[in-house]
């Protein structure tokens, strides 16, 4: 008998995702430009790491509350408060260690095996694979492509979640930028109070918009007690990607509940690392608007060099910062991303990470300098070009 042998088969079962399958045989490449994962480019800034650099000289290095500091929550509350006007109070927050942890907190609060998961494809991989961890039945609707960017039958969706117990949406998408309108949800809202169908909804993106201040969230929406669960993140609207720090949104009374399950897996966030996000919170609006700038020259420059390529389709996306594109006659698609972080020396991460059935989509991060875009996009050009 093997150590594997004993392993749970659900473990067994899951793939590790493509897009880290493929990098890992890349890491240390210092030649290959990087545009497969989801992260700026930028470090978080000092007045983030300042606090909680000296949270940690000042002792702030113990076990804390489970569910977070209080000033924290607290902070959480009113930034979501003023973000969405309306009121959201300290006791339907919780401090995860992440926006991962918070969607797999969420999953295992109300997931038991067998249950149904409706959920869209194109879809960051966590969404799909957290819920095969806790053996959920998964049924998939997918997103249409159009020139003007992408879009979902709500109808369908609402029908496919009729007998669901879960509904997980993920506005603004990864990887598409895909963003459900504020009267789309309330129709799902509406009819999964009907249904009884729970909503989990990551908006880790709520930040990265190209109209506007925020995407519309199920917060501006829900009941407290409403069957909703919103998942956020620090990582991407903070540059925080390594600091590991989220919440969770969630009914009050649920909250004792999610508690529990936070003890006994990750114990508490880091003090410390609570200290940076604080601040993030207080005074973190221009630099979110200096990032936007950014994002915003870096989709210009994605849409404009990649439909100038001969064979290749770019859906504008509305928000987060990825471009998802297709490239014409390509059969495989993890076989043709590799050969270009061979040949080409660009990471590009392979569309089929996002949903199996896809053979010749591809994803870029363009939350990058432009000059690095545009070396990458001339790389690519002539790689195609000489297929
Ligand atoms: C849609 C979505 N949800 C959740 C996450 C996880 O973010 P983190 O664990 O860094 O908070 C990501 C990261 O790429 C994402 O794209």
């Amino acid at each position: 008998m093997t150590a594997i042998d004993g392993l749970r088969s659900t473990g067994l079962s899951i793939p590790i995702s493509r897009i880290r399958e493929l990098a890992n045989r890349h890491m240390g490449n210092n030649a290959l430009i990087p545009l497969w994962f989801g992260e700026p480019d930028v470090p978080t800034p000092e007045f983030i790491i300042e606090p909680a650099h000296r949270a940690m000289l000042d002792g702030k290095t113990t076990y804390n509350e489970g569910l977070g500091k209080p000033w924290l929550r607290s902070a959480i509350a009113n930034y979501m408060t003023g973000l969405y006007a309306t009121d959201i109070s300290i006791n339907r927050i919780a401090v995860t260690v992440s926006g991962t942890n918070a969607v797999n907190l969420a999953f295992q609060l109300l997931m038991t095996p067998g249950d149904k998961l409706v959920t869209t494809t194109p879809s960051f991989p966590t969404l799909l694979t957290v819920p095969q961890l806790q053996q959920a039945e998964i049924d998939t609707i997918a997103l249409k492509p159009s020139s003007n960017g992408w879009s979902v039958d709500v109808n369908a969706l609402i029908e496919a979640a009729s007998n669901a117990k879960i509904l997980q949406i993920n506005s603004p998408n990864n990887p598409t930028g895909w963003t459900l309108s504020l009267e789309d949800m309330r129709a799902i809202l509406n009819a999964a109070r009907k249904s009884g169908c729970w909503i989990i909804s990551d908006e880790v993106y709520s930040r990265i918009v190209y109209d506007g201040k925020a995407a519309p969230s199920f917060a501006e929406l829900a009941e407290p007690e409403d069957r909703v669960v919103i998942v956020n993140s620090f990582s991407k609207s903070w540059a925080m990607t390594g600091w590991r720090l989220g919440w969770l949104t969630l009914p009050p009374s649920l909250l004792p509940e999610c508690e529990k399950l936070m003890e006994f897996s990750m114990s508490c966030a880091p003090e410390f690392v609570q200290a940076g996000g604080l601040k993030a919170l207080e005074n973190g609006e221009d630099f979110i608007a200096e990032q936007m700038a950014r994002y915003r020259r870096g989709r210009d420059v994605s849409l404009e060099r990649l439909s100038a390529m001969s064979g290749v389709t770019v859906v504008p996306p509305h928000a987060a910062f990825y471009a998802f594109f297709q490239i014409e006659g390509v059969r495989d698609d993890v076989a043709l991303a590799e050969q270009i972080a061979k040949d080409a020396q660009v990471g590009i991460a392979p569309g089929s990470a996002f949903d199996p059935t896809l053979e010749n989509w591809f994803r870029i991060c363009f939350a990058k300098d432009e000059a690095l875009l545009n070396e990458a996009f001339d790389r690519l050009e002539a790689f195609l070009k000489s297929r």
